[in-house]
C-alpha cells in the first residue's frame, strides 16, 4: 500500500506553490530567484509539504508574471540558470519534495522564436500557420477577424505590421496581445509540447500544472461565438491522452491541470484514466463561508470525482485570487474571478480566524491540497499597492477598473521589522519588486517560528498529523452530526474534522480527544469561527 501510495504520490499530496519572483530574493536585485528557493528547502522540509509547484520559470518578458514564455527549455535569468534548475530539483528530491513546473501550452510570448519567425516570414507562410493570423475584416481589413474578447479585457486580437510599415494581418491571443495562441491542429506544435514534457521529466520533474487546460484546440474557422469557440472542446482530449502516454512512460509524474469549469460532468471528462492525473478544483475556493454551500460544494466535488476514481482538490488560495483571510473577513465572503472587489471592507482578524478553520478543513479533506505561499503566514491581500507600481496586465486591460492580482503576490516576508523583511539579502540592490506592508513586521516567518498559537505553527502540526493518519491520506469521508452550524466528517473509524459556523459554541463529541483546534477552546467548547480535529472514542459494534 505505501509503496502504491508513493507511486500515485497525487493523490494525497499537500503541495506548496512558489511564486518564484516573490518568494526570496538570493542576489539582492529585489526578485525571487532559485538561489532563494533553494535557501528555504529546509523551511518548506519542516513545514510539512510533500511538493512544491513552480509557476513559471522560463526566460519571459514578463507581460503576464512569466505566462508569457519565450522558450519552454531554459530559466528566466533573473530567476538563475537551467544548471540552477536541476541542482535545485535535486536538493528538493534530497529534501523528500517532489517538483511540480507549470506549462504554457495555450500560448507563448511574442518573443518566442516562433512567433518572431512568423511576424518575418509575413501572411500565408508555415511559420504563421503555428499561430492564428487572419487577414481583418472591413474595406481595409481594419476590423478584427471577429469580435471575441480577451480573458484580460479588450479585444482578443491585435494588428500586425508588414515589413513595409503597413497594417497587416492580425493574430489571436486569448490572453495580453503579448501572448499569441498557438494553433494546436498544427502537428508541429503537438510535438513540441511532447519534447518539453520530456525535456523537464529527464530532468527529474515529478509533475507539470498545465496553464489553462481547457483552452488549447479553437473551432478551425474561427466562426462559432466565444467562449465555446475555444473552451473545452472535445478534440482538446486527444492532447491530455498523448501527454499521459508519455508521463506513464516515466513513472510517477503527475499531470494537473488548471481547468476552471461550471460544467461539473464536463470537467471531470478531463481525469479519465487515461487523460490528467487531478485537476483543480475552484469551486471549494470560490465557495462562502457558510456551512450549507460549503457542504454542497465538498459533496459535489467528490460525488464528480468518485466514478472516475481520480482524487480531489483543494485549494484555499493562489496567485490569481484575492488571499482568503482578505475575502473570509469581507461581509461577502464569495469569491469570483469577474469581480476581485479590491477595497471592500474587511474585517481581517475574522477573516484570519476562519482561514485558520479553513486550513484545517482543507487538509483534512479527501485528496490533494495546495498551500499557496504566504497562506501559511496568515497574510492578507495587500489593496493598497499604489497604481503605478501595479504589473498584472488586467489592471490596464480592464481600462484601470479591475486591479488586478499584483496584491496576491507581495514578496513574503521572512524575518525583521522592515522591509524587505529578509525577502533580500542585507546587501540587496534593489527594494522587493511590489513593496511589502509595515504591518508584515508581524507576519514573518521568524517571528512566527516559535510562537506556538501563530498561523504557521498551525500549518506545521497540521501537516504533520495529516501525514501521520493514513486515514487522512486513503479513506473517504463520512459526514456526522456535530450539532447546529457544525461541518464535521469523519475520516476512517475515529479521526474527525469538525468546524463551527454556527453562532453558538459547539460541544465535542463524547469522548472524543483533541488533537489540533484553529484557536482556544472556550470551557472545553469550540467557539464559532473556529475548526478542531479530534480523536474520536471507538464506537462499539
Ligand atoms: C494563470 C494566470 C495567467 C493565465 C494566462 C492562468 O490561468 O494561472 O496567472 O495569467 O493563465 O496564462
Amino acid at each position: 500500500m505505501a509503496e502504491k501510495n508513493s507511486e500515485q504520490w497525487w493523490r494525497s499530496a499537500a503541495i506548496y506553490q512558489v511564486y518564484i519572483r516573490s518568494f526570496a530574493d538570493g542576489n539582492g536585485d529585489g526578485i525571487g530567484d532559485l538561489d532563494g528557493v533553494r535557501a528555504q528547502l529546509p523551511y518548506l522540509a519542516e513545514l510539512g509539504v510533500d511538493a512544491i509547484w513552480f509557476n513559471p520559470w522560463y526566460p519571459s518578458p514578463m507581460a503576464d508574471g512569466g505566462y508569457d514564455v519565450a522558450d519552454y527549455r531554459d530559466i528566466n535569468a533573473a530567476f538563475g540558470t537551467l544548471a540552477e534548475a536541476e541542482k535545485l530539483i535535486a536538493d528538493a528530491h534530497g529534501y523528500g519534495l517532489r517538483i511540480i513546473i507549470d506549462i504554457v501550452p495555450n500560448h507563448c510570448s511574442d518573443e518566442h522564436r516562433w512567433f518572431r519567425a512568423a511576424l518575418a516570414a509575413g501572411p500565408g507562410s508555415p511559420e504563421r500557420a503555428r499561430f492564428w493570423f487572419r487577414p481583418g475584416r472591413g474595406g481595409d481589413g481594419e476590423l478584427p477577424p471577429n469580435d471575441w474578447t480577451s480573458i484580460f479585457g479588450g479585444p482578443a486580437w491585435t494588428r500586425t505590421t508588414d515589413e513595409d510599415g503597413t497594417p497587416g494581418e492580425w493574430y489571436l491571443h486569448l490572453f495580453a496581445p503579448q501572448q499569441p495562441d498557438f494553433n494546436w491542429d498544427h502537428p508541429e506544435v503537438r510535438q513540441e509540447f511532447e519534447a518539453v514534457l520530456r525535456f523537464w521529466f529527464d530532468r527529474g520533474v515529478d509533475g507539470v500544472r498545465i496553464d489553462s487546460a481547457a483552452l488549447l484546440t479553437k473551432d478551425p474557422e474561427l466562426a462559432e461565438p466565444a467562449p465555446s469557440a475555444f473552451t473545452d472542446r472535445d478534440d482538446v482530449h486527444a492532447i491530455y491522452r498523448s501527454w499521459r502516454r508519455i508521463a506513464d512512460e516515466y513513472g510517477s509524474r503527475a499531470l494537473i491541470g488548471e481547468v476552471w469549469m461550471p460544467d461539473v460532468e464536463r470537467f471531470t471528462r478531463y481525469l479519465r484514466s487515461d487523460e490528467l492525473h487531478v485537476a483543480f478544483n475552484f469551486d471549494f475556493l470560490c465557495c462562502a463561508w457558510e456551512l450549507d454551500r460549503l457542504r454542497a460544494v465538498i459533496d459535489a466535488t467528490l460525488a464528480s470525482h468518485a466514478p472516475v476514481g481520480a482524487p480531489a482538490t483543494w485549494v484555499l488560495s493562489n496567485h490569481d485570487v484575492v488571499r482568503h483571510v482578505t475575502r473570509y473577513g469581507r461581509a461577502n465572503t464569495a469569491f469570483g474571478m469577474a469581480d476581485r472587489r479590491i477595497g471592500e471592507p474587511a474585517d481581517l482578524v475574522l477573516g484570519e480566524q476562519r482561514a485558520r478553520a479553513a486550513a484545517l478543513l482543507s487538509l483534512a479533506l479527501p485528496g490533494g491540497v495546495y498551500v499557496y505561499q504566504g497562506d501559511e503566514l496568515g497574510l492578507a491581500e495587500v489593496e493598497d499597492l499604489p497604481d503605478e507600481l501595479r504589473q498584472d496586465p488586467i489592471f490596464s486591460r480592464s481600462g484601470y477598473t479591475d486591479k488586478g492580482r499584483d496584491g496576491c503576490r507581495v514578496p513574503v516576508p521572512w524575518s525583521g521589522i522592515h522591509p524587505p523583511f529578509g525577502f533580500s539579502p542585507e546587501q540587496a540592490t534593489a527594494a522587493p519588486w511590489l513593496p511589502q506592508p509595515q504591518s508584515w513586521a508581524r507576519r514573518t516567518a521568524a517571528g512566527q517560528d516559535t510562537d506556538p498559537n501563530s498561523m504557521l505553527t498551525l500549518y506545521r502540526q497540521a501537516l504533520r498529523l495529516r501525514r501521520a493518519q493514513p486515514a487522512l491520506l486513503t479513506l473517504g469521508l463520512d459526514w456526522f452530526d456535530a450539532g447546529e452550524g457544525a461541518l464535521a466528517f469523519r475520516r476512517g473509524p475515529d479521526f474527525a474534522c469538525v468546524i463551527n459556523l454556527g453562532d453558538t459554541p459547539l460541544a465535542l463529541p463524547a469522548g472524543a480527544t483533541l488533537l489540533l483546534a484553529s484557536g482556544p477552546l472556550l470551557d472545553g467548547q469550540l467557539p464559532t469561527e473556529t475548526g478542531a480535529w479530534l480523536r474520536l472514542a471507538p464506537t462499539r459494534e
